[in-house]
């Protein structure tokens, strides 16, 4: 690979270090040069992101950007001017299928030479991704990284002006960077960033490195973001961080997530959520919060990953299975109707079935609604990495089997005994499947379907549940005159 003297790589070694540089608030670091101005006038963008919220929030701010570049957004890669793929990197197939992808596009970039083809997000922060992308993709034009979204206007003018690849991509996070552009996805539910990076490096998980250092935004801008949602017709926010209960440190030196929850709530929003709760630091004053204010959901993304302490120490996760449980038990007692759900890996190095039996007493103990479950995938410069490991696959793949069949076994268990209750339903539109029938969350984040004469998006609405399937609840909405 010849390297090009301005491409900025991203490096490893670099992207693992923590500083004590003091992070900024930046209010006036994007701006679009001259010739960037327009340059999307007659044009049409794809955007295609993967991975989890961070990323979502980020694809709309991209696509803010874009639409202020006089582009129009497409559902149909055929027919675009500028692809852009906003990737994940956290489990090998995120990675496999943004490979496969781009494998699929380069018919597009051979029909129209034009085509300018982008990847943006935490693939991109991979040194050995880029490596790759650069020696066996070399049709990709554009590659720039989660911490440099805001030179998105100059970075594609240079792609669009130039015949050479452009690749800018920071290994150290940059500053907290406000009043960039937005194009929300959708009218009713928005996602609202309090503070970007995570510092806990739990030894399986690259995020720390794609994401850097945690980085808290302020009170008074998150705020007046729900305040402006709020006022634009939003009913939900949900609060996004890779770890929320950390929020404030960085910046305040101490941890505010209970008074930031107490002060989006007073705001008025129908509805607030957040995720991802680290189940290590959530203090009782978050648990307190939650059970004080209405608009607050009754919902909780608890990650336990494993159901052994051992496991859970070589994991990185800083408790024990016995605090994990005690905090359970906490919230439920304090938030009786809170609902849970939960991320689980199995087959970390080594791990035997013993500690593979102890994840699923956990579950027994917790019976979640929900749980995200995974194969554990060895990221490149995690220390998990280097682990030797002694678990064939085929057992890694027998466990979550199990472990699947346990877990939906659970969530129809608990989905039955709503079965006559009245839940409050926001109201996303028709049903997927059938247009007779419409679908919302309720206050505890269940997938309901409804029959009802009419309702709108966004309306807030009693539905009396009568059917109860593992993922989803079936009902129908009650008037009261
Ligand atoms: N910040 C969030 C998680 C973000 S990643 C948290 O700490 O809860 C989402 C989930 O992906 C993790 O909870 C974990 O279960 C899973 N995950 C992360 N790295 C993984 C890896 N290397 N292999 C398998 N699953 C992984
Ligand atoms: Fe990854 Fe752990 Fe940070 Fe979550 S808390 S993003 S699992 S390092
Ligand atoms: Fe994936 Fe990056 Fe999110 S690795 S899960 S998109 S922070």
């Amino acid at each position: 690979m010849n390297t090009k003297k301005e491409w900025v790589l991203p490096n490893l070694k670099e992207a693992q270090k923590r500083t004590k540089q003091q992070v900024l608030i930046q209010r006036a670091l994007f701006e679009v040069p001259e010739a960037a101005r327009n340059c999307g006038l007659n044009k049409k963008f794809y955007l295609r992101t993967y991975g989890c919220q961070a990323n979502e929030r980020d694809g709309e701010t991209m696509a803010g950007i874009l639409v202020q570049l006089g582009f129009t957004q497409t559902e149909d890669e055929e027919e675009a001017d500028v692809i852009i793929l906003n990737t994940c990197a956290v489990r090998k197939n995120a990675e496999d299928k943004v490979l496969g992808e781009l494998g699929q596009l380069k018919r597009l970039k051979v029909e129209n030479p034009n085509l300018i083809l982008g990847l943006c997000g935490c693939m991109a922060q991979e040194e050995e991704i880029v490596k790759l992308l650069l020696e066996k993709y070399r049709y990709v034009d554009l590659i720039f990284g989660t911490h440099n979204i805001h030179r998105l206007p100059s970075l594609l003018l240079q792609a669009m002006s130039g015949k050479e690849r452009v690749v800018e991509v920071y290994s150290k996070e940059g500053d907290v960077v406000e009043n960039l552009p937005t194009k929300r996805f959708g009218k009713i539910k928005a996602w609202v960033n309090i503070m970007y990076g995570c510092d806990k490096f739990c030894t399986y998980c690259i995020v720390p490195y794609t994401r850097g250092k945690e980085r808290s935004r302020t009170i008074e801008d998150i705020v007046q973001e729900v305040e402006e949602l709020k006022e634009q017709g939003f009913k939900e926010v949900t609060l996004l961080g890779q770890n929320v209960n950390a929020y404030g440190k960085d910046l305040y030196g101490e941890r505010k997530f209970a008074e930031l929850m107490r002060k989006v709530a007073l705001t008025g929003i129908e509805r607030v959520r957040f995720t991802t709760s680290h189940p290590w630091d959530f203090t009782e004053e978050m648990v307190d919060v939650i059970a004080e204010y209405d608009n607050i959901m009754p919902f909780i993304h608890l990650p336990v990953q494993s159901g052994n302490t051992e496991m859970l120490k070589i994991m990185g996760r800083r408790y024990t299975s016995e605090d994990y449980k005690k905090l359970f038990d906490y919230i439920v007692k304090k938030i009786p109707n809170c609902v849970f759900s939960t991320d689980i890996i199995v087959g970390f190095p080594n791990e035997t079935e013993e500690q593979f039996e102890d994840t699923l007493k956990m579950v027994d103990y917790c019976k979640y609604d929900n749980a995200y479950t995974f194969i554990y995938s060895p990221r490149e410069g995690t220390p998990a990495a280097k682990m030797e490991d002694n678990v064939p696959f085929e057992v890694k793949q027998r466990r979550l089997q199990i472990l699947n069949e346990k877990v939906a076994g659970y969530a129809h268990e608990r989905n039955e005994k709503y079965i006559g209750k009245i839940l409050k339903v926001l109201v996303d539109g028709p049903s997927k499947k059938n247009d007779q029938v419409y679908s919302g969350y309720s206050e505890e984040n269940k997938l309901v379907n409804f029959t009802a004469d009419h309702v709108e998006c966004g309306d807030i609405v009693e539905v009396e549940i009568t059917e109860a399937r593992s993922w989803t609840l079936n009902g129908k909405k009650i008037d009261r005159n």
